[in-house]
């Protein structure tokens, strides 16, 4: 039988925060479809000049009446500054999001460039949803780096990563080799949260990668781990899973020098599985000894 009780605003809620809808990304809610609706009745860019071999179609203005504004969209206040600058975002082709991603982390010849340019990037979606860049915690001269895949909601909030129940996690296992925040550095492939956090898509990652690679570099770890699947097959460009690829060292190439990698599982997994620890334990210990080992 249907349960006919009515929905209460505790049910509203209860049922977002179980969709992944646990902050409010703005002051009032947003209609995205609206605006989705508005960019494409908005008036393209003139064409260059048509030459004589082009069909005059190519540049002839639609017929028809002029496409109305969406009802939704209907005049309301104005928004605030964050919603103003995260509409003038992603107007860039996936692709060319990548080359400028590319391009621009190139161009950062110190930690502090390359976290100005991530501020004003604008090629990625997930920095329309996110509170504010996590951009990296700990020691950028420490001789062990360690990446995760993308922050979470206290991450997001903190504006650093692995402060959440995972973070508390990895803050024991760097203890368990006698490291901290003072001895390792620490950041993620993605450094905007994704809604909700989910999954990263392909795009998002492959438009993220040369930030974090650039990091690495210009970081110069002797030791990168990586934390979880996602990380390792993003820096190590593999499809292996992480079951295979965690225990083992391999050279991870920053462009200028080749760096020791290893991979093990990602604290979060350990809070799920703690069967796993004893594999991740084992992991840490093969770090601590080749921290021994390397450029002492
Ligand atoms: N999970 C990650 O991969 N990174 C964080 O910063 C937090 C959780």
């Amino acid at each position: 039988m249907i349960d006919q009780r009515p929905i209460d605003l505790a049910d509203i809620l209860a049922f977002h925060l179980e969709a992944g809808v646990d902050v409010a990304v703005d002051e009032a809610p947003m209609n995205r479809f609206a605006e989705s609706a508005q960019e494409a009745a908005r008036p393209r860019p003139q064409l260059p000049e048509r030459t004589q071999a082009e069909p005059a179609q190519a540049v002839a203005p639609p017929r028809g009446p002029t496409p109305q504004r969406p009802a939704a969209a209907a005049p309301r206040a104005a928004p605030p500054a964050s919603q103003v600058a995260s509409s003038a975002l992603i107007t860039q082709a996936p692709d060319e999001a990548v080359m400028s991603a590319r391009e621009l982390a190139r161009g950062a010849g110190s930690l502090a460039e390359l976290r100005a340019i991530m501020e004003g990037f604008e090629g990625c979606a997930l920095k329309r949803t996110a509170s504010r860049l996590v951009f990296a915690d700990g020691n950028p001269k420490a001789r062990v780096m360690f990446v995760g895949e993308a922050p979470g909601r206290d991450e997001d909030q903190q504006g650093l990563p692995f402060v959440g129940r995972s973070g508390k996690l990895l803050d024991l296992m760097l203890a368990a080799i006698g490291l901290d925040r003072t001895s390792a550095y620490i950041a993620n492939v993605i450094p905007w949260r994704p809604p909700g956090n989910r999954t990263p898509t392909p795009q998002e990652t492959a438009v993220c990668l040369p930030f974090i690679a650039r990091q690495i570099e210009l970081a110069n770890p002797d030791i990168l781990v990586c934390l979880g699947g996602p990380s390792a097959q993003a820096l190590l460009a593999t499809t292996e899973g992480i079951t295979k690829l965690r225990g083992r060292f391999m050279n991870y190439d920053t462009g200028s020098r080749s760096i020791r990698a290893i991979a093990t599982f990602h604290p979060a997994y350990l809070l799920r599985t703690p069967i796993g620890k004893r594999l991740a334990w084992r992991d840490m210990l093969a770090v601590e000894a080749a921290l021994r080992t390397e450029r002492a």
